[in-house]
């Protein structure tokens, strides 16, 4: 029996399903990690995976990247926690507030989740008003604001039990990509405190936003005085070193960040306008706090990750982007060789493949695509060594750490992979 068998076995009988989060989860059982380092993946059976999952996007620099790690090795002789301000947090705020276009203000926290919980809380204690419209497929973390027709993992299962209902009704959902639908609903419900949305939908599959479409969702929601927030927990310091706030040139007022920001550690960040960031306590009237945020090694680490980024964004940038380019054109044209219909999304280091020929632009065509097929794929991927995340309604990740090489792999498995599926 493979190690990684026998571990999801014991796994199984003291955690939950086996794993600690739900997407780690696929039929018959996931492999189990040993260890990692730059663009691949060792697993506790001794196998080597290319690695497109990268973290869920957060390793935007690779694994193991040295700058990263030794930053956080050194954070270590000097202490894990401390609970009382540290001038590294100031730094670090100080390096957000310059790259990030809306960035005047900075709280850390731990997770993407606790980010936007905490965001839609700041926007409802700005606004004294309570609802919140997201979009379909849009994914926020796991919390009761915003499990409503979310993505990512819970975009394959019913909707979450345990949520509270009187939580959710104040939630709207709109679809992406439709400025009239969203102007709608603003006009519709004048206890509307925020709009919160991914720039580019990451958990629905890669989904991006049309022409103009984000300038009119800036327009509206400044026109009827609602709080804008760019969740950037996936597009933040990968799109662009500012984020898809630098890369579309919009401005929110308020940005989540987390992923990237601390290429595997775990970090997170709200940022945004001065007056509204104000009203976090202490110096305002919302309450937000946490024992671990600002911890010590991963401020280290992101840091690092962020200096690593900006010292070399002129490259680092271009060079992911030129590597899924390659990706992405390779598998268009090994899906017209395999006669096979599918649509290629990308931007970025970002792309995905939907088995359709239809234009992926929103969540209701996102589903349309052949999801079965896209199952088999990940299959017949991880044959061929490559790990890519196993749901359609994820995304797949290019770090700095992907080669010319690697590109050239992914090309060759995708097409081996078309064939064995047309079979
Ligand atoms: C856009 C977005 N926001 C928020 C989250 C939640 O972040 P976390 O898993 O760190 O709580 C995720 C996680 O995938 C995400 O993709």
């Amino acid at each position: 029996m493979a190690k990684s068998e026998q571990l999801f076995n014991r796994a199984k009988k003291v955690v939950p399903g086996g794993v600690n989060s739900p997407v780690r989860f696929y039929d018959p059982y996931p492999f189990f990690a040993a260890s990692a380092r730059g663009s691949r993946m060792i697993t506790a059976d001794n196998k080597t995976y290319l690695d497109f999952c990268m973290g869920y996007g957060a390793m935007v620099l690779g694994h193991g990247y040295s700058a990263v790690t030794d930053a956080a090795k050194a954070q270590l002789d000097n202490g894990t926690l401390f609970c009382v301000p540290t001038e590294r947090e100031i730094k670090l705020a100080e390096m957000i507030c310059k790259v990030v276009p809306c960035a005047e203000m900075v709280r850390l926290v731990n997770t993407g989740s606790e980010a936007t919980m905490h965001a839609i809380r700041l926007a409802r204690a700005f606004t004294k008003k309570k609802d919140v419209i997201k979009f379909e497929g849009g994914y926020h973390g796991a919390h009761d604001y915003v499990l409503a027709k979310a993505g990512s993992g819970a975009a394959s299962m019913p909707a979450s039990e345990g949520v509270l209902e009187e939580a959710s009704s104040h939630t709207l959902v709109v679809p992406y990509n439709d400025p009239a639908a969203l102007e709608r609903a603003i006009e519709k419900n004048r206890a509307c405190a925020c709009v919160i949305m991914e720039p580019v939908l990451a958990n629905i599959g890669l989904v991006l936003p049309e022409k103009g479409y984000l300038n009119e969702v800036r327009k509206i929601t400044e026109q009827n005085d609602v709080v804008l927030i760019f969740d950037e927990v996936v597009t933040g310091f990968r799109l662009e070193l500012g984020g898809a706030s630098e890369f579309f040139g919009i401005r929110p007022d308020l940005a989540t960040f987390a992923k990237a920001l601390g290429n595997g550690f775990p970090i997170a960040a709200i940022a945004g306008k001065k007056e509204i960031m104000q009203k976090l306590a202490p110096a305002g009237p919302m309450y937000q706090a946490s024992t671990f945020a600002g911890n010590p090694v991963s401020v280290a680490a992101s840091i690092a990750t962020l200096e690593t980024l900006a010292g070399a964004k002129n490259s680092i940038y271009p060079k992911m982007a030129r590597t899924c380019d390659e990706i992405v054109g390779g598998i268009r044209d090994m899906l017209s060789r395999a006669q096979l219909e599918g649509t290629v999304n990308s931007i970025g280091s970002m792309f995905q493949l939907f088995f359709t020929s239809d234009k992926v632009k929103d969540e209701a065509s996102a589903r349309k695509a052949n999801a079965a097929m896209f199952r088999k794929l990940f299959d017949e991927l991880l044959k061929r060594d490559l790990f890519i995340p196993p749901s359609q309604f994820e995304t797949c990740f290019v770090s700095y750490a992907h080669s010319e090489d690697d590109a050239d792999k992914t090309i060759e498995a995708y097409g081996e992979a078309f064939r064995r599926i047309k079979k």
